[in-house]
């Protein structure tokens, strides 16, 4: 099943990023496994094009700290990593991720997940990963903004 907003292959040309549950259900004991598969110099280099992209967003940029842009993308590159099976270092400084109650401080609805999703849609296709890996990310990332959500 996909959503509005996000990039699908109709529409952007390639099946680099989709949010499709049958693709969750099917892969989802590849996620943590990627790190070994991807490497960590993609999966940073994957948050540095989002977060670019963040930054000047309208809708969703006005959320992150301005002054800590740096601290934002290391937790969410080191939640990535550690998720995908790589070093712990997020649960070390971090702790239990509780994504949806460090979340809550922000309004997020649809509009909000399909802008993140959109924007990192944009960075998989910049840091071009590769298309095995690509629906299995996209569909992680898919599940996990949709839990965010707290509102409409
Ligand atoms: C649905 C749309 C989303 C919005 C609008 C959003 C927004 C935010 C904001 C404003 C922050 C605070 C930035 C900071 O200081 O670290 C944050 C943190 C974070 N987000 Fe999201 N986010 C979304 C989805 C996601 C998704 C899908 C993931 C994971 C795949 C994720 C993972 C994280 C992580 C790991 C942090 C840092 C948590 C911490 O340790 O404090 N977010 N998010």
């Amino acid at each position: 099943m996909s959503r509005g907003g996000l990039l699908e292959p109709e529409k952007s040309g390639t099946a680099a990023f989709q949010s499709d549950t049958s693709v969750y259900a099917e892969r989802m004991d590849e996620i943590s496994t990627l790190f070994g598969r991807v490497g960590e110099t993609k999966l940073r280099g994957l948050v540095t094009a989002f977060y670019r992209r963040v930054r000047g967003d309208d809708l969703i940029g006005p959320m992150y700290p301005a002054d800590d842009w740096e601290g934002a993308e290391k937790r969410l590159a080191d939640f990535i990593v550690y998720r995908f099976g790589g070093p712990q270092t997020y649960i070390e400084e971090r702790g239990h991720p509780r994504l949806r109650g460090r979340h809550l401080p922000f309004s997020i609805g649809e509009a909000e997940r399909d802008r993140w999703m959109s924007l990192m849609g944009e960075a998989m296709q910049e840091v071009e990963m590769p298309p095995t890996e690509a629906p299995v990310i996209g569909a992680f990332f898919g599940q996990v903004a949709d839990m965010m959500r707290n509102r409409g």
